[in-house]
């Protein structure tokens, strides 16, 4: 227990009338420890005093976006801070701005820049719940990572009963410290990741490569560390800043990269090789600039690099590895094949020919596929969000293998 103490909550309060029990809310909230930054929408103070928050909380109540202290952007700094957002009660309307990336008031704007999870408890009438345009914002923020609390069926604020009641406060708050807890779940473990592409030198101004952005491997990177996990990230060559709370080796080449895992995976509990690692490199880098001569043709003699992964597979003892793969065709019969000649406990296959999956991009298609033959298909959504179902996954070996 205490998974709220000394977490930063932020406690979004919109226009609806069951704002009151966001006093309620906040009240749990500070017997837990926690400690609550109270956000207020224009609409919310109509229906609640934002001094009744700001005693319960006894933090300042934001409201406007716009302040006159030019020293900080606070929209910023709370979405930075945050632990999580909770937002309770959550109407149509802001869950609607939210689905679609509308940022126009303070906390639409925070619930934009944050990478905490938020949480959102709708309250509305039942004929406003069941529209499908409410529905689908719902979905498409589920998709991407967004939590729903709720609403429960009961009486609703015109007298019917109907389904589209804000959840308890209690309930509420019990459902937040859950998603906190869930979020240390990697305490005390150590991973390995890879990300990015390798680079294999040709001369001195030339290498081979690939399109491997980083962004997948950064985002588990990221994910792992925001759940407790001790990551030491091997990286190759990307645009991207380390992720904060890792430790972070910047590696070239495959061979780099082979060296730095191996030298790192002693105390892991495992590995996610997210790297497009190249599977050849040139058989020599010339010192100096190989020259354009009258020659057509240039022929250029290209070894195999050692296969990180499988080497790992050959000795994993009790580590978890997970491995990737990008594929062009029969993406599951591939993705199967790697996984047993790999000796992998989970394999993450996407067809880089789909729209919304693979390299470059911030989204991703995914089948996970694990060491007992069970595929699943994850929908297109962020890497982020990839990122989080895979820890998941290995979240579960790890119970079962009892480490
Ligand atoms: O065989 P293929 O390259 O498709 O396998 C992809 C998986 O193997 C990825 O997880 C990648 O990081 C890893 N790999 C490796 N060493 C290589 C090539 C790929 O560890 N030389």
């Amino acid at each position: 227990m205490g998974a709220l103490r000394n977490k930063s909550i932020l406690v979004g309060v919109t226009g609806s009338i069951a704002a009151y029990k966001a006093a309620e809310i906040v009240r749990l909230l500070r017997k837990k420890k926690a400690i609550v930054y109270p956000i207020m929408t224009k609409a919310a103070t109509h229906f609640l005093s934002p001094l009744t928050l700001q005693n319960l909380a006894s933090q300042k109540v934001t409201l406007k976006l716009f302040s006159r202290d030019i020293r900080k952007a606070e929209h910023l700094s709370l979405a930075e801070l945050a632990d999580a957002c909770l937002i309770a009660p959550a109407t149509a309307n802001i869950i609607g701005k939210i689905a679609n990336g509308i940022a126009d008031d303070i906390l639409t704007t925070i619930v934009l820049a944050t990478k905490a999870p938020v949480l959102l408890a709708p309250a509305m009438n039942n004929m406003m719940y069941e529209n499908p345009i409410l529905q689908r914002n719902i979905g498409s923020l589920k998709a991407i990572g967004f939590k729903f609390i709720g609403p429960a069926r009961g009486d609703l604020a015109d007298g019917k009963i109907g389904l589209g009641r804000m959840t308890e406060p209690q309930e509420i708050v019990e459902c937040l410290e859950k998603v906190m807890q869930s979020r240390d779940d990697f305490l005390g473990k150590a991973f390995v990741v890879t990300a990015g592409p390798t680079r294999e030198p040709l001369d001195r101004v030339r290498f081979f490569s690939n399109y491997s952005s980083g962004k997948m491997g950064y985002a588990l990177a990221e994910e792992g560390a925001s759940r407790g996990a001790r990551i030491v990230l091997i990286s190759g060559p990307t645009s991207l800043d380390p992720p904060s709370g890792v430790e972070f080796h910047w590696v070239e080449s495959a061979r780099e990269m082979h060296k730095m895992v191996k030298e790192k995976m002693g105390e892991a509990d495992g590995i996610v090789m997210s790297a497009a690692v190249s599977d050849y490199a040139p058989a020599r880098k010339e010192n100096g600039k190989i020259k354009k001569t009258t020659q057509k043709k240039f022929i250029l003699e290209l070894v195999q690099n050692p296969d990180i992964l499988k080497e790992l597979g050959q000795r994993k003892e009790n580590k978890i590895l997970v491995g990737f793969c990008a594929e062009t065709k029969d993406l599951e019969k591939e993705a199967l094949r790697k996984l047993k000649e790999k000796s992998l406990d989970l394999i993450v296959a996407n067809n880089i020919t789909e729209e919304g999956a693979g390299f470059k991009g911030d989204t991703n298609i995914v089948t996970l596929i694990n060491n007992k033959g069970k595929v699943e298909h994850l929908s297109r959504r962020s890497k982020r969000e990839v990122a989080r179902v895979i820890w998941d996954k290995i979240r579960e070996m790890i119970e079962n293998r009892g480490l």
